[in-house]
């Protein structure tokens, strides 16, 4: 079952064309890497995928739900319920421990504070964290805070996770770790991930990887069945 399918998205900012005719489906619990060189509107496609950005042509539907015929209202409690977001980094508030930051979605959504940390604390030990979440980012290390960063974008329980260049700031080996539990984790909690990486490695961990370059999807590949899933 696809959980996101946009058909015909096209976005110009004047002559540029940041995205010319793509079509992307993503199917419910899927990974999917997108690949691409700096300028090839991986970063545009991400958010128009996640109702962050309206394009100049096209549609988006998640699990029959057409995001573009939403008020901007009801767009934004969807993104909030639905999606969960990582980005490269900079993103942990930091005055909060590690576990209030990965429980930030449900404290702001009124959950009790007891059951949101505790679901949180789950997270962050799952990820490798224990012992950490009382510590705030500084004492965290790159890695340790894009795990938290990880947690804080499933803690919601989203439908879809979206991720742009995660381990960007990191060196490659803790890049390579922080994507493996990024794949892993979002599907135990099956959640689709879409994420944005250079590292060609990715197709390892992913169920599908999109080439992109000059706005358009020019190749698609899938994972071989029992690789290092
Ligand atoms: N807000 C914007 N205004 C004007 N041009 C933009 C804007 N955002 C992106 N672009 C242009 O669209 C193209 C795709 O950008 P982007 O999606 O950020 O690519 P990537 O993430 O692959 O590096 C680039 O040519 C970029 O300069
Ligand atoms: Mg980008």
């Amino acid at each position: 079952m696809d959980i996101l399918t946009a058909r015909g998205l096209v976005m110009t900012y004047g002559s540029t064309r940041a995205l010319d005719d793509v079509d992307v489906t993503v199917g419910a619990g899927e990974s999917v890497a997108v690949m691409g060189p700096s300028g090839s509107g991986k970063t545009t496609l991400l958010h128009v995928l996640a109702g962050i950005l309206r394009p100049s042509a096209g549609s988006v539907d998640l699990a029959g739900t057409d995001l573009l015929a939403l008020s901007d209202a009801q767009r934004t409690r969807l993104r909030r319920d639905d999606f969960g977001f990582v980005f490269q980094s900079g993103q942990l508030l930091p005055e909060l421990p590690a576990e209030e930051n990965a429980a930030l979605p449900l404290l702001l959504a009124g959950a009790p504070r007891a059951a949101a940390t505790e679901r949180a604390g789950g997270l962050l030990r799952r990820l490798g964290l224990a012992g950490t979440e009382r510590r705030r980012p500084g004492e965290l290390s790159g890695g340790q805070a894009q795990r938290v960063a990880i947690a804080r974008a499933l803690v919601g329980r989203p439908k879809v996770v979206f991720a742009d260049e995660p381990t960007g700031a990191l060196d490659q080996a803790t890049g390579r770790e922080v994507l493996d539990l990024l794949t892993s984790v979002a599907r135990e909690h099956g959640a689709a991930l879409v994420v944005v990486t250079h590292d060609a490695g990715v197709a390892r961990w992913c169920d599908r990887t999109l080439a992109m370059r000059d706005g358009r999807v020019v190749s698609q590949f899938t994972a071989p069945v029992g690789g290092a899933r």
